[in-house]
């Protein structure tokens, strides 16, 4: 049965939800962390919907057999896939997903210009668009798909030539000059945010939805009683579906890398 002490599972469709644990990790230092990362199937938001369906499902079964006590959907292709299916099947587990972080971009400059970078899947889908619905008339709000960004995250790139050419022809598209924000709608993203300022501008807000729902989770848990009580630092278990040595490095790296 899980109680308190047991782990929270988080996952993503690879290494990106990391940048999510480590917001759990800062509101939460002292639950323990299993994290599962489908490397083998990433990139999801270039997958058939049914796809990517089917591989959530099949993780945060995963997870709960493996003995978490709450799920973080710890990627926004996922949670903008399976969210509310999830919260049918599981209604009584802390379940927290994760989406693009609009809001705290409209509440920093309301009548702004706000890109929102995410995969195709992420913008394409009605959860994306009742979102936009939502702040479109406190500011101007532009989707900008991806693909193909998360994997130089897979492979570690961070901040290399290619990337920053990559960026820069992505940017083509939309007039540098008038963007106030960006929101980062993908987990994977805010590991090459530095890359993104060096491609469009140092001075653009940026903004990413990991401290939500860092927060939320923490509130779900909270509420369930599920608070681990305990003044020892958590610990963290990587799990990912291309078991390798290299891919466990990255993880670790990546962990202890990001701010
Ligand atoms: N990290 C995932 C997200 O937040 C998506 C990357 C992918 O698998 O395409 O959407």
């Amino acid at each position: 049965m899980n109680t308190l002490n047991s782990p929270i599972g988080v996952f993503d469709s690879g290494v990106g939800g990391i940048s999510v644990l480590k917001e759990l990790l800062k509101q939460m230092p002292n639950e323990d962390y299993l994290y599962f990362g489908d490397s083998v199937n990433a990139p999801y938001g270039t997958k058939p919907l049914a796809h990517v369906r089917e591989l959530t499902f099949r993780n945060i079964e995963m997870l709960l057999n493996k003995g978490a006590k709450a799920i973080a959907v710890a990627c926004n292709t996922a949670t903008s896939a399976a969210v509310a299916d999830l919260r049918r099947m599981y209604p009584e587990l802390p379940l927290v997903g994760i989406e693009p972080a609009i809001k705290p971009a409209v509440l920093h400059k309301e009548g702004s210009r706000i890109i929102v970078m995410a995969t195709p899947m992420t913008l394409r889908l009605d959860k994306f668009k009742r979102l936009v619905d939502t702040y479109k008339d406190r500011a101007e709000i532009i989707p900008l798909a991806c693909p193909g960004l998360m994997e130089f995250v897979e492979s570690g790139n961070l901040l290399g030539e290619d990337l920053h050419r990559y960026l820069t022809e992505l940017f083509w598209s939309v007039d540098n000059e008038k963007i106030d924000s960006i929101v980062l709608g993908c987990t994977h993203y805010p590991f090459v945010k530095a890359a993104i300022k060096n491609a469009v501008d140092e001075d653009v807000a940026i903004f990413d939805g990991g401290e939500g729902t860092a927060r939320e989770m923490k509130r779900r848990l909270d509420n369930a009683g599920l608070l681990k009580i305990s003044d020892k630092k958590g610990k963290v278990t990587f799990i990912n579906s291309r078991n390798t040595d290299e891919e466990l490095k990255l993880c670790r790296f990546l962990l202890e890398s990001y701010p």
